[in-house]
């Protein structure tokens, strides 16, 4: 496999790239990455090192996603057999502050990948990575709410792809947009596309921030509070009860390269993609489990809502369980011990 992954230095990218470094399943792993997002250069630099245990070097391209002579250039000269497309800007808050410069990355940046692989290589597979804010807020779910989470009434195995596609706020109106051009792409013009829509990914080399990486900045949060009993409380959005399901980014990373392997399954088709109900964990279940296992009380104080914030969604991954035999395999117990270890090695990197 010649692949090459937008985004490579992000959190899910430098797990793919290590993963397909390490397994030998790729010949060829270019990552580009503008070194946007805070973190990039530290994942980079850990790539890099990998080659030093037997793996075949990363290769590094610096270029933007918005620039389409950027893509051109580098899907031109590579020619892959996948572009795994994780380029974006990855935050709901931070679109609402710049809708902008959230459309340009993830819209702009997804048609420039859209277009070079139409024009010049039409047979690379692209993967990309959607949102469950494709489906808004999902307000028509029945659900009850219990001392710690939302729950829908009647049992179920969370939400599958037949519900209507509804983009809330600009982050959801982008990845949404990109989502549906994605699939037009494999629908009009025959190309090898799939699209994961997920919610919480998490696990190591993740460079949480407190608009983005949930687990990891309450995970942070917890382990400070550990260290400085009497540090300021931090905040949490809405009542703490929204549920979602946790996926490890391991368990993410085998579903990408499943994608590649049934493309011919795959191709086209949209994939709720997550943990699973039995990895799913409201935000006021997650600090309870923390405030057990680090054997603390934690301290904090109450925001607004969210804007559109969902009350729950977990992924019903059965359509992926079936087209891609793929299943996750982390319990959540293991994946926040994995979080824990690597907050730990995030703080002495930055
Ligand atoms: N992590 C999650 O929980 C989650 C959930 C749903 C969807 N996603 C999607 O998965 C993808 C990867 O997410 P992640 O958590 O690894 O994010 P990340 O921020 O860690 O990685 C994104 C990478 O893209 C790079 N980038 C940003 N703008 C760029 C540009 N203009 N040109 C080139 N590179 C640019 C950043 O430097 C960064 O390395 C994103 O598209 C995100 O929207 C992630």
């Amino acid at each position: 496999m010649n692949a090459l992954i937008t985004g490579g230095c992000g959190f899910v990218g430098s797990n793919l790239a290590a993963y397909l470094l390490d397994a030998n399943a790729a010949n060829r792993v270019t990552v580009f990455d503008n070194l946007s997002r805070h973190g990039a250069c530290a994942n980079l630099s850990w790539l890099r090192t990998l080659s030093t245990s037997g793996c075949n070097p990363v290769e590094f391209i610096h270029g933007d996603i918005r620039n389409a002579f950027d893509v051109e250039g580098v899907v031109k000269a590579l020619r892959p057999d996948v572009i795994f497309h994780l380029a974006g800007q990855v935050a709901m808050t931070t679109s609402i502050e710049s809708p902008r410069r959230d459309f340009e990355i993830n819209v702009l940046g997804s048609i420039n990948v859209l277009e070079t692989v139409r024009l010049h290589t039409p047979k690379t597979a692209v993967v990309y990575a959607s949102s469950n804010k494709v489906y808004g807020n999902l307000d028509h779910l029945d659900l009850v709410e219990t001392e710690t989470r939302y729950q829908p009434r009647a049992s179920q195995n969370g939400v599958d792809e037949s519900v209507a596609i509804e983009f809330h706020t600009p982050y959801g109106c982008s990845k949404g947009a990109a989502d549906q051009y994605m699939l037009d792409y494999a629908r009009g013009f025959g190309l090898n596309t799939v699209v994961f829509r997920h919610s919480t990914i998490y696990g190591g080399r993740q460079f949480a921030t407190y608009d983005q990486g949930w687990v990891g900045w309450f995970c942070r949060q917890a382990i400070e509070s550990k260290a400085n009993p009497s540090r300021p409380p931090f905040t949490v959005s809405g009542d703490g009860k929204q549920v979602r399901d946790l996926l490890h980014v391991s368990d993410a990373v085998r579903c990408y390269v499943a994608a590649y392997e049934h493309i011919a399954d795959a191709r086209g088709a949209a994939f709720n993609i997550g943990g699973g109900i039995e990895n799913s964990m409201s935000l006021l279940e997650l600090l309870r489990y923390l405030e057990q296992r680090l054997d603390l009380k934690l301290s904090y104080t109450r925001l607004p809502w969210r804007q559109s914030d969902q009350k729950f969604f977990v992924a019903d991954n059965a359509k992926a369980g079936r087209l891609l035999e793929w299943r996750p395999a982390t319990s959540k117990e293991e994946g926040i011990e994995s979080v824990l270890n690597w907050e730990k090695l995030a703080a002495t990197l930055s």
